[in-house]
């Protein structure tokens, strides 16, 4: 009888192990151990396929139907040690899917193009260091809500300037946008001017004039989802031409079943293009110059 009961207290003992393990495992992992004066940071802005909706599923919860992600990581997309994350409450931690959790969705918040970039990046350029990603993607905006003085952009500006306060390197933004302004004449046909307006002063606003900005060019939507100004807003995207502005045509991105969202391997694919972009300029304007001449043949 006594055997009994022990072996039930150590069993029951051995379950809440387990599950505070597992409540541990599920913690965000604050970060201590990396030197945060070395982070590279890169913003991530735009609309919903910046913030994530890849792996998104409909599922009918108590009568009702939400879309929630489906959980599926892949390799690509996996967490690192090198990768940290500014997370909603303004805390580095590690970065994991979804990359935009808390920012502009919870339950409905899938993989964006976020952790396969940085992936990429560390996969090509072994020494890069730690990676701080700081997402800013708010699902539905117009350009207007990334004018000064309109939330999206004024929290992006606070955001990165409170992730700056620990020391580290602003090395660019990513920008997927463009959505939103396709069905007005005028969200579109002042895309340019708004574009050009919001380059400078997030440039002055965080101190950065020469800040890379890597520019994927909207894809065309699918029925019904095309607006009528599609082709407007692609060719003000096309023909910004500001220096450190690094543009690239993302058309033919693999469109979900929602038909206006991007799939995970259509995410994964945009990551990659982005880590493309960067390493286009970073082979000759950066101190990843250095790299690619160890010694100094210069001097
Ligand atoms: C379903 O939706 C209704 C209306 O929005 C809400 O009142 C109800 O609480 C929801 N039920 C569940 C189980 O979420
Ligand atoms: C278009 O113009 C109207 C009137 O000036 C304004 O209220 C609206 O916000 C504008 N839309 C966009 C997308 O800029
Ligand atoms: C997401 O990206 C796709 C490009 O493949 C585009 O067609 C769609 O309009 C975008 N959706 C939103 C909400 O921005
Ligand atoms: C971009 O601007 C530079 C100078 O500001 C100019 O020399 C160049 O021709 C422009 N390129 C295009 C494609 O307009
Ligand atoms: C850097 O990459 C760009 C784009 O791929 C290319 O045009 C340029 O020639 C490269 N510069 C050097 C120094 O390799």
């Amino acid at each position: 009888m006594l055997k009994h009961k022990s072996d039930e207290i150590i069993l029951i003992l051995t379950f809440l192990l387990l599950v505070s393990n597992l409540f541990w495992l599920m913690s965000p992992k604050s970060v201590t151990k990396c030197n945060k004066k070395n982070i590279q940071i890169f913003v991530l802005a735009g609309q919903s396929n910046m913030s994530g909706r890849g792996g998104i599923i409909k599922k009918v919860v108590g009568g009702n139907v939400t879309e929630i992600w489906d959980g599926f990581v892949p390799e690509e997309c996996k967490s690192n040690h090198k990768i940290i994350r500014f997370n909603a409450a303004q805390k580095w931690e590690e970065a994991h899917e979804p990359l935009n959790y808390g920012i502009d969705c919870l339950s409905s918040c899938g993989l964006g193009p976020g952790m396969a970039f940085a992936n990429e990046i560390l996969k090509k350029d072994t020494n890069f260091g730690v990676i701080g990603l700081v997402p800013c993607a708010r699902g539905g905006t117009g350009l207007y809500r990334w004018n000064r003085g309109s939330y999206a952009y004024d929290d992006l500006i606070k955001r990165v300037k409170i992730a700056l306060k620990d020391g580290g390197l602003i090395r660019g933004l990513l920008w997927y946008h463009g959505e939103g302004d396709i069905r007005t004449k005028n969200g579109s046909s002042s895309y340019k001017t708004k574009f050009e307006k919001f380059v400078h002063d997030l440039r002055s606003d965080l101190n950065s004039p020469n800040l890379p900005i890597f520019l994927a060019v909207l894809p065309y939507p699918k029925k019904p989802f095309e607006g009528p100004y599609i082709e407007v807003v692609r060719a003000a995207q096309l023909g910004i031409n500001i220096s450190n502005v690094i543009k690239f045509d993302a058309d033919g991105l693999e469109i979900g079943p929602d038909g206006i969202h991007l799939t995970t391997p259509a995410q994964i694919q945009l990551g990659h293009m982005f880590a493309h972009a960067f390493f286009s300029l970073s082979n000759f304007t950066t101190f990843s110059f250095y790299k690619f001449f160890p010694f100094n043949i210069f001097s």
